[in-house]
């Protein structure tokens, strides 16, 4: 057990830790361009925060949260999503003052008590975004734009937007009605959950995932035919921009999203070929939010992409992943009166800018060699007895085995010179 993590996370090890990098910096690349400044919010929030935000007949606050009381009784929980933390945080800080939109972005992990399988974790990581301020169906668009351009800059091809419009509260009772009056004759068919949400919550049918539930569901009405004309048209509208930007989707009416706070635009990406969990991001409108947790009448939209799936999908499809790890040179001893010649250069070399370091081991310079390929270094800087006290150590490139003999003062500039003309 102390030699084993908790189900369902995961350790990122250091020759994947690049590939997370490469992530966090394309998702910071597009949001510099689309005018998203980076928010951090803390790990855990106030439980009612969630019940509140996420809605207390959804899977989420039902079964997944990480609820604990801390030392003093309070009740706190792991977050399992950034929306509603990051909306408490613009309320808490007033961020609204700066000026609308506020146009904000995070990273980090979220957790919930799922059943791990491939592409489902207790603990994974989302990139998301949150705008506030705006209806504008413009900025609908530019959020799935966004969403899309980092996909497509980390190389994934073959995603899938599914898009639905959820309607608002003024269209939602005329669809309960609706969908009441449908499942009413199935209502001992359906899941003991869906029947305890049946009056509270009918919409969460759409998101079960009961066998049995998803056929009495396909049949069911949709919000469509319940839109109310504003609605409507900021759908259209949403659309439209979409085709403006040559994003294709596909209109999913029974896409409702597994959270209760969406009003209006809710999408979904979908990609093939990483297992049953092929949402790899979803979000939508959330105009009522604010509102909810205690602000003014504030309209918000944003996303969260499931970074862990983000990697299956890359891995699936076989794209190439930058390298953790190596150094630009490694500081290879031999013989006695060079460990101090070591220790000062290997400091002249980081202080340059080389990524350098050296044997720790006492190891042999036959293994010091095979450490340095190993690691990898681009060359090896062999420290003799000798060539020392010439003043000189042997500079040898690793790919070639190219050497050559250069004077102590001006071993720093050299390697310099060899990594500015790519080794
Ligand atoms: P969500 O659909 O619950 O939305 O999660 C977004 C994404 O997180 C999913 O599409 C999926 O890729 C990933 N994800 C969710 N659960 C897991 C899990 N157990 N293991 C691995 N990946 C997972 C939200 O969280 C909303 N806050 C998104 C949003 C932001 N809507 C508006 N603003």
């Amino acid at each position: 057990m102390l030699t084993s993590r908790p189900r369902g996370t995961e350790d990122i090890l250091p020759e994947q830790i690049a590939n997370w990098y490469f992530l966090e910096e394309i998702a910071r690349q597009v949001c510099s361009l689309y005018g998203y400044q980076e928010i951090r919010t803390p790990l855990f929030e106030h439980t009612e925060l969630f019940n509140r935000g996420i809605g207390d007949t959804t899977d989420i606050v039902e079964k997944e949260m990480y609820t604990f009381n801390d030392r003093s009784g309070r009740s706190l929980t792991l977050r399992p999503e950034g929306t509603a933390p990051v909306v408490r945080a613009f309320l808490e800080h007033g961020l609204e003052s700066r000026g609308l939109p506020v146009k904000l972005f995070y990273f980090g992990p979220m957790f919930r008590y799922g059943r791990p399988q491939a592409g489902r974790l207790r603990q994974f990581h989302q990139f998301g975004v949150e705008a506030f301020g705006s209806r504008d169906p413009a900025l609908d668009a530019e959020i799935i734009a966004l969403a899309m351009d980092f996909y497509a800059r980390l190389g994934l091809t073959g995603l899938e937007l599914h898009l639905n419009s959820v309607g608002c509260p003024e269209c939602r009772p005329c669809h309960h009605q609706e969908l009441k009056k449908y499942l009413r004759p199935y209502l001992n068919e359906v899941c003991p959950t869906c029947q305890n949400r049946f009056e509270r919550n009918p919409l969460r049918i759409f998101d079960c995932k009961s066998p049995i539930c998803q056929e009495i569901v396909a049949a069911a009405p949709t919000i469509t035919a319940c839109l109310c004309t504003d609605c409507a048209e900021h759908f259209a509208q949403v659309q439209a921009y979409l085709k403006e930007l040559g994003l294709a989707f596909k209109l999913n009416e029974h896409l409702v999203r597994g959270l209760d706070y969406y009003t209006n635009t809710a999408f979904e990406i979908m990609v093939a070929g990483i297992g049953a969990q092929s949402a790899i991001g979803g979000g939508g409108r959330y105009d009522g939010l604010v509102q909810s947790l205690g602000g003014k009448a504030v309209p918000g939209i944003g996303f969260g992409l499931g970074l862990d799936r983000a990697l299956l999908a890359l891995e699936a499809q076989g794209r190439e992943l930058p390298r953790s790890g190596g150094v630009d040179v490694l500081v290879v001893t031999a013989g006695t009166g060079t460990e101090t010649a070591a220790v000062r250069l290997l400091a002249l070399l980081r202080a340059a800018g080389l990524k350098a370091d050296r044997d720790y081991l006492g190891r042999s310079l036959k293994a010091q060699m095979k450490y340095a390929n190993r690691y990898p270094a681009r060359l090896a800087l062999i420290l003799g007895e000798e060539e020392l006290g010439r003043g000189c150590a042997a500079v040898r490139h690793l790919d070639s085995g190219r050497q050559q003999e250069v004077a102590l003062e001006k071993i720093v500039s050299y390697c310099q010179q060899e990594k500015e003309r790519g080794w």
